[in-house]
């Protein structure tokens, strides 16, 4: 598959990918195979929102204040590979103050500056496409059933050695899904002209192989 040049005409100019989707569609691994496919750097906004319900829970915060919400988005340093950042009450609290305004606007700057950096790069998140990037050069909206979601994110939880019944899992997804969708500020919502990607049916590298190829054929046709 061939990269990106970085040098060159239109090119030149810095491409965004953005990457929106709901829990366990995949959209991480589109997003990290985008990058290293265009040879951009990737953020995983997710983990911004999870490092800040970490910080929470690790201080015994109230997820149901949205001032502790917004004293807890203090976070200097996030470390990706702490895997308490993933466990099921993070990923709940994460959810649920992420659905804070003044939450939402602490994370921004941080978000619109790496979307900003001059060779552009890839974000992957839940508005990416709608508020922290919309002019990017390409947007995929990264779906999969709620099922098949519900088993990619057992298996990964078991994979880390965590606990994990798909039912309860599946309910999780299910009432994350309607919180992220239905939230005053930022819900989750495909943007106007993202693509729409459905990996219900596809592999992770069959996935990656599909956005890389919908990228494309959207830059060529801008
Ligand atoms: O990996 P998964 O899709 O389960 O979650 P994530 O992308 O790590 O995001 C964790 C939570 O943060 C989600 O449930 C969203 O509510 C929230 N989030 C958000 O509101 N906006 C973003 N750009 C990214 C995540």
């Amino acid at each position: 598959m061939a990269k990106r040049k970085a040098s060159g005409s239109a090119a030149r100019r810095a491409l965004v990918i953005a990457v929106d989707g709901p829990a366990a569609s995949g959209k991480g691994t589109i997003a990290r195979g985008l990058a290293a496919h265009f040879g951009l750097p990737h953020m995983d906004t997710g983990l911004l929102y999870r490092a800040v319900a970490l910080n929470l829970w690790r201080w015994g915060g109230d997820p149901s204040s949205e001032f502790e919400a917004l004293r807890a988005c203090d976070v200097l340093a996030i470390d990706p590979g702490d895997e308490e950042l993933r466990s099921e009450p993070v990923s709940r609290i994460a959810s649920s103050i992420s659905a804070y305004p003044s939450v939402r606007t602490a994370l921004l700057d941080r978000q619109r500056q790496f979307a900003g950096q001059p060779g552009g790069a890839v974000l992957d998140g839940r508005d990416i496409g709608t508020v922290i990037a919309p002019d990017a050069g390409a947007k995929l909206f990264v779906t999969a059933s709620p099922e098949v979601r519900a088993q990619r994110r057992v298996r990964e939880l078991l994979e880390r050695g965590m606990p994990a019944h798909y039912e309860d899992v599946l309910l999780d997804i299910r009432a994350r899904d309607e919180r992220d969708s239905h939230r005053a500020v930022a819900p989750l919502l495909q943007a106007a002209d993202a693509i729409l990607l459905d990996t219900s049916d596809l592999t992770a590298d069959e996935a990656i192989a599909e956005a890389i190829r919908l990228v494309e054929q959207r830059l060529t046709a801008c």
